[in-house]
């Protein structure tokens, strides 16, 4: 019994030597992943003058959403990590670590940090919204707040939104803790402050339904005028740019200029253009003239020096959880493959769009867990305007990574050359669908990921 069953055993063994050795043996070509092909948008920008940047969860910054946020972006903008209720959930007891990590992997890229945002009526602690507080407790927690916050990050910052939102859509001050206790002067109050916390860091006044001419924007206009007016320390202003499919307001870079000629900096700091989901091909190709034109009204204007998206992928955006029934919202889809209004910022930032960026199948890789020896790989074929009735991916390892085992395709590995077709059940890739198969391999030393061709 124990000798068969161990025998049993032995064979199992030699049997998945054999098909590791097979999948070693057979053998195709490789090429390049569609955002690998193309000019990184953090150069493109550079040449431009402009910063270019995205919103990032901390947690995330591994593997190929790592991967794209360091080689992509000039500029991490820490989506929740640096807001009042993540940094100090209990009053005198902080967590710096997502803001930390996101702070120190920017570093490692060579990239600048958006600080966001300090002053809020929003995602601000339990004991902050929930205690009674005199004015003058609220002024001393409010300086208290910044002193802490960019002290901590003093000369690693670039930019902070120091105050968010101030604005109701009429151009009045919206009610919030600040306004209502310590009046309109809680700006210039939180601005010097921040001032003398980090002299370096350019600080920013930022609002949304303010890119275009209108009553907000105006109001947030004559704010900045009359900021720099009594010399309050005031270096830019943000627009966030949550936009609607197709609504890019005309107006747009007439407003930019207006505050530009104001003296200030212009940031785009949180641009996302949402549509009724589902996606199509149609609503694709006007989402990438909507990000195209945003890009350009940017790069026409000397002083807009940061384009930020909020979020560079769909599955780490804020909208479908937040407006119902929208989503598709940011440049690369959840699979991490750069959709059309990818290729609508790199042209208007100058690059060159490669493949067709509409009426396409594309395939994307990613890597999914790694251990010191190995890792899980995942490759979605994604067809928008196209389809497929059969496919085969190749690509060519570049740091002696191998293939043992794979499910949903059949894959052959000779020397770094992967090929891999599909399986008898899903080889069919409808318009608008996706298909999806993994890998198991081993690496040492890095794990780059490869440029994939989809044939
Ligand atoms: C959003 C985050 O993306 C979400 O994860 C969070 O649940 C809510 O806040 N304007 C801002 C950002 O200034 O801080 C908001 O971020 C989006 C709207």
């Amino acid at each position: 019994m124990r000798s068969s069953s161990s025998s049993f055993r032995a064979r199992i063994a030699a049997a998945l030597l054999a098909s590791a050795a097979t999948v070693g043996a057979l053998l195709t070509a490789a090429a390049p992943a569609a955002h690998a092909a193309d000019t990184p948008l953090r150069d493109l920008g550079a040449a431009k003058g402009k910063v270019i940047g995205t919103a990032v969860t901390g947690s995330k910054l591994t593997g190929t959403y790592g991967d794209i946020a360091g080689t992509q972006f000039g500029s991490l903008t820490p989506g929740n990590a640096m807001k009042w209720g993540s940094v100090e959930p209990t009053q005198g007891t902080f967590n710096w670590a997502e803001a930390d990590q996101i702070v120190a992997f920017a570093q490692a890229h060579n990239q600048q940090v958006r600080g966001h945002t300090l002053v809020w009526h929003s995602q601000n602690p339990g004991w902050l919204t929930n205690g009674s507080w005199t004015s003058a407790q609220l002024s001393t927690l409010l300086q208290n707040h910044i002193d802490t916050e960019v002290g901590r990050y003093k000369g690693r910052i670039a930019a902070w939104d120091v105050v968010n939102e101030p604005f109701n859509e009429d151009g009045t001050y919206r009610s919030t803790l600040w306004y209502n206790g310590l009046g309109a002067d809680y700006i210039a109050t939180a601005l010097t402050r921040a001032r003398a916390a980090d002299p370096a860091a350019k600080l920013y006044i930022n609002d949304y339904n303010v890119e275009g001419v209108n009553a907000k924007s105006t109001a947030l206009y004559n704010l900045v005028k009359s900021l720099k007016e009594r010399g309050v320390p005031i270096d830019g202003v943000g627009l966030q740019a949550h936009l609607i499919l197709g609504q890019v307001p005309s107006t747009l870079q007439q407003n930019i200029q207006r505050f530009a000629d104001l003296g200030v900096d212009v940031a785009i700091t949180e641009l996302d253009i949402r549509m009724t989901l589902p996606s199509d091909s149609t609503k694709l190709a006007q989402q990438k003239a909507d990000y195209k034109a945003v890009t350009a009204a940017c790069v026409a204007v000397a002083r807009c020096v940061n384009f930020t998206v909020w979020g560079f992928t769909d599955s780490d955006s804020w909208v479908e959880s937040t407006f119902p029934g929208q989503g598709a919202a940011t440049p690369y889809d959840a699979n991490y493959a750069p959709k059309p209004a990818y290729y609508g910022i790199s042209e208007a930032l100058g690059g060159t769009t490669t493949p067709p960026p509409t009426g396409a199948c594309t395939a994307a890789y990613s890597v999914g867990s790694q251990w010191n020896t190995g890792f899980t790989g995942n490759v979605t074929i994604s067809c928008s305007g196209a389809s497929l009735s059969s496919w085969r991916v190749s690509w060519t390892y570049g740091a002696g990574q191998q293939i043992t085992q794979a499910w949903n395709a059949t894959c052959t590995q000779s020397g770094a050359a992967v090929s891999c077709q599909n399986a008898s059940y899903n080889g069919t890739v409808p318009d608008g669908g996706s298909v999806s198969f993994g890998f198991n391999a081993s690496w040492s030393g890095s794990n780059p990921v490869p440029t994939v061709t989809l044939g």
